[in-house]
């Protein structure tokens, strides 16, 4: 039989939105009226928006079905038990605690457990993450190995942690040690994967210095796929068992649906520790909502079970890392520097590479993001200077990496809104020596990438 080598998207199209096409004068206009912030463009003036594969997803026919089922009693609803079972037989953890989204689970996790002083290590924390650890007081740790710390250098599981740092930290500081948290696959440094032999270290260091560990579990499913096609013993593992494996070494997780949940909203915290659940779940009413519900609708409980299954499907993880590779292989075949290997869920171009005429207090990251937008319509989101180049005490100084973050929304773009994307990263890419640099004209003092206001330097 003939092997065809094209890898579809394994879904055809059943509901469209259509697409708003300006010209570049409109968005020169709109980017200037957006004090030269894409965050605070209106959407529609965006053509391929590649802000965030948060929330962004199409959801399944299946999961529309489901809408109708849900059941939105205040408390006891038949839909959280829905979810809480697809949840359990997932993860084994003991208490499920359902959340608007992620970083509701990052702060009722972090408030209940946190005090000032204390130290979080993660691979690399995520910036709503590490925003709600420092509001605590608290250090939050960035121990990901050196390979992932430098973009062009390919390694199978960059999203690793570091096990030899982590061990001198819970050996030195381990009494400010309260949990360890890992991030799969580890967004902040390149949707990067996390390998199951890391995380058997990370258990093991944990059992030895007796403290929990948890998993920032947002891209569980990508994570696993990627210890299929890598890790030597899962080819032939399922994803769901993959998962489950990576789950049964840990102690619990937050989770943000909105990524490998399949929804456009919501999240979970789930863990084993009957104490801890129990604090959390009273900051849960007070926050969010009853515990079953957590701030979601009883149909969006629906929507997430039903996504949590589909995402483990081998068809659609096929496709779906394949086609961030595809892009990441198109723009770097004509020299773009881009983190290497490609991420899971998204392409992460090296601004600060690409624009050394632009140093980094100038954000050479917002100026490429604006390139791509102007140019092309293309949004994508700065992770550099501007998202965590700001100290707690107020000073300033270079982010880890200087990086232009192009997100895939799942299962919403087609191949050649890809093609369109990898032509317009190509053309910014020739013109690059024209760039110039920003500078902050105003900005908050916590996650200021999403609010402050630029103007370009002349
Ligand atoms: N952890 C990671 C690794 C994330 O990527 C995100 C969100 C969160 C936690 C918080 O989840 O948005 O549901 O509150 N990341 C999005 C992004 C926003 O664009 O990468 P949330």
């Amino acid at each position: 039989m003939h092997r065809f080598h094209t890898i579809i998207e394994p879904f055809r199209i059943k509901s469209v939105e259509a697409l708003k096409f300006t010209t570049r004068e409109q968005r020169e206009r709109a980017l200037s009226d957006a004090d030269y912030n894409v965050f605070k463009l209106r959407a529609d003036d965006v053509l391929v928006d590649l802000l965030t594969d948060s929330g962004t997803g199409a959801m399944s026919a299946a999961q529309w079905g489901a809408l109708i089922q849900g059941d939105e009693s205040y408390a006891g609803s038949r839909s959280f038990y829905r979810f809480e079972k697809v949840v359990r037989d997932l993860t084994g953890f003991r208490h499920i605690i359902p959340t608007h989204q992620g970083r509701a689970a990052e702060r009722i996790l972090f408030h209940t457990i946190l005090q000032p002083g204390h130290i979080v290590p993660n691979n690399n924390h995520f910036d709503t993450t590490r925003a709600n650890i420092e509001i605590e007081e608290a250090d939050a740790r960035d121990l990901v190995i050196e390979e992932g710390r430098h973009p062009a250098v390919v390694h199978p599981f960059k999203g690793n942690i570091d096990l030899r740092a982590l061990e001198s930290l819970l050996t030195r500081d381990g009494d400010r040690v309260p949990l360890v948290m890992v991030t799969v696959t580890n967004n902040s440094g390149g949707g990067q994967p996390v390998s199951m032999e890391n995380l058997r270290g990370v258990r093991a260091l944990c059992d030895r210095f007796g403290k929990p560990f948890f998993l920032d579990a947002c891209r569980f499913a990508e994570n696993a796929w990627f210890i299929r096609q890598r890790e030597r013993g899962y080819d032939a593992a399922s994803p769901r068992d993959i998962a489950r494996e990576m789950f049964a070494l840990a102690d619990g997780c937050t989770m943000s649906a909105k990524k490998d949940g399949l929804a456009n909203i919501g999240g979970f915290l789930a863990m084993n520790s009957d104490a801890w659940a129990e604090q959390c779940r009273n900051l849960l009413i007070l926050t969010e909502g009853f515990p079953t519900y957590g701030g979601l609708a009883g149909y969006d409980l629906e929507a997430i079970a039903r996504g949590l299954e589909e995402v483990l499907d081998e068809s659609y993880l096929k496709y779906r890392i394949r086609s961030t590779e595809y892009l990441a292989e198109k723009v770097s075949a004509a020299g773009v520097p881009i983190i290497q290997p490609a991420g899971g869920h998204a392409v992460y171009l090296d601004a600060r590479a690409m624009l050394p005429q632009i140093e980094p207090l100038q954000y050479p990251g917002i100026a490429l993001l604006n390139a791509l937008y102007v140019e092309a319509g293309v949004r994508g989101v700065e992770i550099g200077t501007v998202m965590f180049g700001l100290r707690a005490d107020g000073t300033e100084s270079a982010g880890p990496m200087d990086l232009v973050r192009l997100a895939i929304p799942r299962r919403v773009y087609t191949q050649s809104h890809i093609d369109y994307v990898a032509e317009a990263v190509i053309y910014v890419w020739s013109m690059r020596q024209q760039l110039r640099g920003y500078r902050i004209t105003e900005a908050p003092k916590v996650l200021r990438h999403f609010t402050a206001s630029f103007a370009p330097l002349s």
